[in-house]
């Protein structure tokens, strides 16, 4: 029999301890660590029972490619690396009122025009779940609804060969199985229901999509605990003060995992987007300081967005630095290199970088257009018009050919730009043709050339600096 032991399970990332302490060794949380009871290790050896012999095969064998089914919600089935594989765990992560349900319902809705879905919650009355159906225009899709939490009731209740397409299981903190102590939402809990959910899936065929709040405060077990066990995991995230939302493939057993699908949140449920770089520029503005364009790429298509900057002088011994969207060590390293290779000093102004929207960024490939925006707000020259800016700054201030440029320039021409600040590379020559010649690009190899832009630099440090922020925005001195 196995015997029950108390362990202190950190509900963030799963880690367990003999004792409690008040921040998790593992991964850092605060205040995440709490008392479970766990199934003793199972015994040390194997004992004498001989196991039956399993067969190999070699990887030229025939297997079936993996189906996919298209739910027709196009954002998310890109983002799932082309429609939901049957027989697979998929889990969708975020914050609580950040959509998780809405986008599902949605998502079960479409699906079930094909294969019969079900939606189990264990949050909501049915009531709640059709009132909220009827709102965003789904009343009448065929999804079999119920409320439960038990997984052996889940269990027993879908382990037929029905040929269900899609089971979605909202939210996986709430459901447990009743032969483990601990309680609904607890690690231990959170992955044995996981699990047995998971095996039925496989088992009998169809898709299972894992809600997962992610909290902050580390009360119940994070999708952390969970990301092993499933295929793909996906985040939906965004600003709820923002309209939009975007859904993040951050492991995916069958597609990318660089993808994003982006939505937007109106009354009547999540919307497709499918021009984000028109939603993520804000309205623009030909004689604002501080803001650049960037030509990125997220996943498999290429997105504009604004990053803003604003510089302050202060008068605090350490300054200010916030960063939103963006890694503040990246920002660090740019102000550094600025610093020590164009001699344009920071080091006494508060620094203030925005990706306008709500957008996180990842790609180096920003770099430029952080640094572009971090000069205009120095010199308190505008960013010229219809301009986007691209490329990955090195420590020695030399600038990196990005991949995909041809995607970049392309994307910016369709939104009416004309210039692109970018390295020069040979091969650009050569796309220039390609993109219609529409775009003119300014190539450059130093960052002393992006500086070089924005006027001619100014003998002193800081304090100049500070005061340039107050100068009267002069026209950009290039064309
Ligand atoms: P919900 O899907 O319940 O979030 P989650 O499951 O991630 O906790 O969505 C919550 C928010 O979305 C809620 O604050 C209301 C808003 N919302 C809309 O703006 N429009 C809609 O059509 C719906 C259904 C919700
Ligand atoms: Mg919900």
């Amino acid at each position: 029999m196995a015997r029950q032991t108390r362990r202190f399970v950190c509900q963030a990332c799963g880690a367990s301890f003999t004792k409690w302490s008040g921040r998790c060794e593992s991964c850092g949380s605060w205040n995440a660590i709490i008392e479970e009871a766990i199934e003793a290790a199972a015994p040390r050896s194997l004992g004498r029972r001989r196991g039956h012999s399993i067969s190999f095969a070699d990887l030229q064998g025939v297997s079936e490619a993996a189906r996919r089914r298209r739910t027709g919600i196009a954002e998310f089935d890109r983002v799932c690396g082309g429609g939901i594989v049957p027989g697979s765990g998929i889990l969708v992560g975020g914050e609580p009122g950040i959509g998780k349900s809405t986008l599902l319902l949605q998502v079960a809705a479409a699906l079930a025009r094909e294969a019969p879905c079900a939606y189990i919650s264990g949050e909501e009355a049915v009531d709640q779940v059709r009132m909220r159906a009827e709102r965003l225009g789904l009343g009448s899709a065929s999804i079999q609804l119920a409320v439960a939490t038990d997984v052996r009731d889940i269990v027993s209740t879908l382990d037929r060969p029905d040929g269900l397409g899609l089971l979605v299981i909202d939210s996986i903190q709430t459901m447990f199985v009743d032969n483990l102590e601990s309680a609904p939402g607890t690690v231990a809990q959170v992955r044995a229901s996981a699990q047995a959910l998971i095996g039925l899936a496989k088992r009998r065929g169809f898709t299972v999509v894992l809600v997962g709040h992610v909290t902050k405060e580390g009360m119940i077990a994070g999708p952390k605990v969970l990301e092993h066990m499933v295929d793909t995991v996906l985040y939906f995230e965004g600003d709820t003060s923002h309209q939009f939302r975007v859904l993040r493939a951050v492991k995916n057993r069958f597609g990318p995992t660089d993808e994003i699908g982006v939505f937007e949140m109106t009354d009547a449920g999540l919307k497709e987007v499918t021009n984000p770089s028109a939603l993520f520029l804000s309205d623009q503005r030909d004689d604002v300081t501080g803001a650049s364009v960037f030509a990125g790429i997220e996943g498999s298509r290429p997105l504009l967005v604004e990053i803003q900057s604003l510089i302050a002088p202060s008068q605090l011994p350490s300054p200010r630095r916030a960063v939103v969207g963006w890694d503040a060590g990246r920002l660090a390293m740019i102000l550094a290199v600025l610093e020590a290779r164009c001699g344009l000093s920071l080091s006494g102004t508060e620094v203030y970088l925005n990706v306008a929207g709500g957008l996180r960024i990842g790609e180096p490939a920003a770099d430029l257009a952080v640094a572009a925006a971090l000069v205009s707000a120095a010199r308190g020259v505008p960013v010229p018009p219809k301009t986007v800016v691209f490329g990955e700054i090195g420590l020695s201030g030399e600038i990196r050919a990005v991949s995909r440029t041809e995607a970049r320039l392309k994307e910016a021409s369709k939104l009416g730009f004309t210039r692109a600040i970018a390295p020069t590379a040979p091969a650009d020559q050569k796309k220039r043709g390609r993109t219609g010649g529409a775009m003119e690009i300014v190539g450059i190899t130093h960052v002393r050339d992006l500086v070089g832009l924005f006027g001619a630099a100014r003998s002193g440090g800081e304090h100049e600096f500070g005061q340039a922020v107050r100068r009267v925005p002069k026209a950009a001195s290039h064309g």
